[in-house]
């Protein structure tokens, strides 16, 4: 491997360094913040069980055609899609994937970083005490006092772009991993800890009925389109994430169990956080559809009634900013990479410029919860409108066309020796499902999704 790539990412260590990291930037704000709101305001069960299959479906496969291509190229995505193309397909504009996916990475993390911000304003806001004896009534006045003010807002969205920051510009991997490796167990600790205490004092089986009951009159053509973009996001495929993390992973491992242990880790994170969530809103009488506040407004009043109220409230915020802060790292990597390898920026200098490119996007995503929240075009404000077009357009597409790539371009047997299941129809359902399901599902959502058809 080169010197280049051990500058830009380092080396995984370890197949589970490897799982770990992947996990890392898939479990995030997408699990515990945008699965439940979105959930909620989509009806519950038929948009889950829509969701469920595009993770199966499209997503599993996609995912493991990322790590294919990342390990086959073993450079940032925009060069490796470059090489590939050139080699498998006889075109170089296949690094069109890689510059998309880097536009998408620096838009994602723009608004990503604003709701983080929330999250580390919760940590200060359990410490000071604030959080105590939450009851529904408060927990709404506290959310709309941090979204209202546009300084508090800055301040913690800069906080937060200001650590991903130093540590990505560190070039960090073994920090990453060691962190990890502690966090990641602890947030799944800290969900059953709430699950358990969500089926014995809030109401569980109301919320079991609402993700689970399948009630197909509630789903939209556009909720379709919000489950497979979400599946896109939540599992962080689409952008070139996956594929940067890939080009460290050491040949010879099963792509297919990697892909499917970190696919299982990150749905049974989602599952957890939405069965939590929605057992304090049916034990509460809040709203289901409340939208982005839901996780900010729910889990204080559930913390309250535990008992050491503000070390709950505290750690729980405290892993949320961690999981969201390995996905942001992952977010950002992509265009760090490329402005080091194409114009040879110091790796410093190529993070805080981007990370400012950033930050001042972001403040589109500050004004729309206060100064500019009446300024709705489109899906909405500008937070909505980010979200939307990468989640649910830019994602898919990128994923459309990397599917293509994996499915078409590459031949049955580079890919089978690459991608090395146990078992040969494994490899072929892969294939199948990257050739026809995968690209024909997402374009058929797309049309539908967005009115052409
Ligand atoms: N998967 C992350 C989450 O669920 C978000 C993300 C999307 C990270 C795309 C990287 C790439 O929070």
């Amino acid at each position: 491997m080169s010197n280049t790539n051990n500058n830009i990412h380092g080396q995984w260590s370890t197949r589970l360094a490897f799982i770990l990291a992947v996990s890392g930037s898939a479990v995030g704000l997408g699990n515990i913040w945008k699965f439940p709101y979105i959930t909620g305001m989509n009806g519950g069960g038929a948009f889950v069980l829509v969701y469920l299959a595009c993770i199966l479906m499209i997503g599993l496969p996609i995912l493991m055609s990322e790590v294919l291509l990342g390990r086959m190229g073993q450079k940032n995505p925009i060069e490796t899609m470059r090489t590939l193309g050139i080699q498998y397909a006889g075109s170089g504009l296949w690094s069109l994937v890689g510059i998309l996916g880097v536009l998408t990475g620096v838009l994602i993390l723009s608004y990503y970083s604003v709701v983080a911000g929330w999250a580390m304003n919760y940590v200060y806001l359990g410490l000071s005490g604030t959080l105590d004896n939450v009851d529904a009534a408060n927990a709404t006045l506290i959310f709309t006092g941090v979204v209202s003010s546009p300084t508090n807002l800055i301040f913690w969205h800069s906080l937060f772009m200001i650590s991903t920051a130093v540590v990505v510009g560190k070039g960090v991997v073994h920090g990453i991993e060691r962190s990890i490796k502690i966090l990641m167990p602890l947030l799944f600790l800290l969900l059953l800890v709430l699950l358990g205490f969500s089926i014995v004092n809030g109401d569980a089986v109301s919320a079991f009925y609402f993700l689970f009951k399948f009630n197909f009159d509630l789903l939209t053509a556009e909720a379709i389109l919000i489950a497979l973009g979400h599946a896109f996001f939540t599992l962080s495929l689409g952008m070139g994430a996956v594929m940067a993390y890939g080009a460290y992973l050491p040949r010879g491992h099963s792509i297919s169990r990697l892909a499917i242990s970190i696919v299982f880790v990150d749905t049974i994170v989602a599952l957890i956080a939405g069965m939590v969530i929605f057992s304090v809103v049916f034990a509460n009488d809040l709203s289901i559809g409340q939208g982005p506040g839901l996780v900010f407004q729910t889990l204080p009043i559930a913390f309250s009634s535990l008992p050491l109220t503000s070390l709950a409230s505290v750690l729980f915020f405290v892993l949320l900013v961690a999981a969201a802060w390995t996905s942001s790292i992952s977010l950002i990597e992509p265009a760090v990479a490329w402005l080091v390898e194409a114009f040879s920026f110091s790796r410093q200098k190529a993070t805080y410029f981007i990370a400012f490119i950033i930050w001042m996007l972001g403040l589109l995503s500050v004004f729309s919860f206060n100064s500019l929240s009446e300024f709705i075009f489109w899906k909405g404000t500008w937070f909505d409108n980010f979200d939307f077009l990468t989640a649910n357009l830019l994602l898919p597409f990128g994923g459309l066309l990397i599917s293509i790539f994996a499915g078409w371009k590459l031949s049955f047997n580079i890919s089978s020796s690459e991608i090395n299941t146990t078992k040969l129809y494994w490899f072929r359902l892969w294939r199948f499902l990257s050739r026809y399901i995968a690209p024909v599902g997402i374009m058929i959502i797309f049309l539908d999704g967005l009115g052409v058809i």
